[in-house]
């Protein structure tokens, strides 16, 4: 006979049998509404999966991804070896779920110094799985539905759906070139103060900063985070200071920790990443500080998500925090020399975009730069691809037929402001110099093609 139950019953009716074979045909009946992702979660498709397939299936020299295509610091994956295979068999098992003790005591020394207040390790200090998780502990933890968070473009793909996660309404305001040719350098994308004001309101909760930025390398000045902490004041509002390329600055520009200025300590949760820190983006560990009344409430969304983050890899990063403070701002630290090396990987890749036609933006920090493609468009073949937006059809046509990745920025915009993206594409350069040659000797051939 045909089973009429409502699915509810007929899942109710199989939980109190005991197991026959067949029984899971009534289960796959669990179909329908029922079952759909709930509406709080964006279901919109992801950038990074799309691009990956897509490397995946071209195989062209991919330059989308942030991350290092040569290895991280021996002191750190060394490091890694000897926790795991060590004496202290422990530090393969659980640990403190706010964050391991060696590596909030080597976080609370190193931010204790940078803010130049004491930092609690075990109040104002949580280890998260990644800045991105911090950024979900911080979002969730303090949105209620209908609250409204400024987020400012372009921005960190996530951003959008966690405030939605949230129940928060996203409110964006984008950073606009003051000019379009020339050199760009990042610090020519700014905020209308206005604009910026205009979206402050009583339902305001938070604004998330980004800087360094990614993808526009963007390393806000002293005036511009003011001008920010001022309205934060005014309205009341939390500031979520996304900091993960903090040691990724270029010279002469100089990182300012938001948290540092009058009155924003105590409003300020800032994130770091341990992936940037020490190019080991696959480990995934990050933090989130703050006064303590702020950090409870992301440690009530951590405690009932992940719990725990890994022992060894905290254990390691904390080694590699103790070594680099002994030796904090000399030309041996780590947070010293990366960003020298990277100086010249990024004045090679605006060279090479330059010498081909293309208008780059040149980053003050972080390791993407965006560059402006349209003097190009007549060699590129957009209508073979479908994508509503243009940088999309550049990007997925560059891969495919000249075997280069890039990736489309107005996948970091709201709807609306997409449009202001389309002529830019990102690239990374924290790759290879080998890597970096081959990208350009791929241009310059196609560039010489007719
Ligand atoms: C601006 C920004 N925030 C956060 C993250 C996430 O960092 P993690 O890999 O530590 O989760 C990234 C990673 O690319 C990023 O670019």
């Amino acid at each position: 006979m045909r089973n009429v139950l409502p699915v509810g019953k007929q899942l109710l009716r199989l939980s109190q049998q005991p197991y026959k074979k067949g029984a899971v045909c009534a289960a796959s009946a669990m179909s329908g509404n029922k079952f759909r992702l709930p509406d709080r979660y964006n279901a919109q498709p992801s950038v990074w999966v799309e691009y990956i397939q897509l490397a995946l299936e071209h195989k062209p020299l991919n330059l989308g991804q942030g991350f290092p295509d040569y290895p991280p610091p021996d002191y750190v994956t060394n490091g890694l070896a000897e926790v795991t295979t060590g004496e202290n068999v422990l530090l393969n098992q659980y640990t403190r779920g706010f964050g391991h003790p060696r590596l909030v005591n080597a976080l609370s020394k190193l931010y204790s110094q940078l803010i130049g207040r004491e930092i609690n390790p075990q109040s104002e200090i949580m280890v998260t799985t990644g800045a991105y998780e911090a950024l979900f502990s911080t979002i969730l933890g303090h949105t209620n539905p209908g609250e409204e968070v400024i987020i400012i473009e372009p921005f960190f793909d996530c951003y959008e759906a966690m405030v939605q996660a949230a129940g928060g309404v996203a409110r964006f305001i984008p950073l606009k070139p003051k000019k379009t040719t020339g050199t760009i350098m990042s610090s020519d994308w700014v905020l209308d103060p206005a604009e910026l004001e205009s979206l402050f309101n009583e339902k305001t909760k938070a604004i998330i900063l980004n800087t360094p930025h990614n993808p526009l390398g963007k390393v806000f000045n002293q005036q511009e985070l003011e001008m920010i902490a001022n309205l934060c004041k005014k309205w009341n509002v939390l500031c979520i200071a996304d900091e993960v390329y903090e040691w990724l600055v270029y010279k002469p520009y100089k990182h300012i920790r938001i948290a540092t200025l009058p009155g924003m300590w105590e409003r300020t949760i800032t994130i770091g990443s341990a992936g940037k820190t020490f190019s080991v983006t696959g480990w995934k560990i990050g933090w989130a500080y703050g006064p303590a009344q702020l950090m409870k409430n992301l440690q009530a969304v951590h405690q009932n998500c992940v719990y725990t983050c890994s022992t060894p890899l905290q254990e390691a990063v904390a080694r590699g925090f103790e070594l680099e403070l002994k030796r904090l701002g000399q030309p041996d630290c780590y947070f010293v020399s990366l960003p020298q090396e990277l100086e010249a990987k990024r004045d090679y890749m605006a060279k090479f975009l330059s010498d081909v036609g293309m208008v780059p933006t040149i980053p003050e920090g972080g390791y993407f730069m965006i560059a402006d493609w349209s003097a190009l468009e007549k060699k590129v073949n957009l209508s073979e691809e479908n994508d509503r937006w243009k940088d999309y059809r550049f990007t997925k046509w560059m891969s495919k037929n000249v075997k280069l990745q890039g990736i489309p920025p107005s996948a970091f915009y709201s709807e609306p402001h997409k449009p202001l993206a389309e002529n830019y594409v990102r690239y990374c350069f924290i790759k290879k110099d080998e890597n970096l040659q081959k990208a350009e000797e791929i241009l310059q051939k196609w560039k010489a093609s007719s």
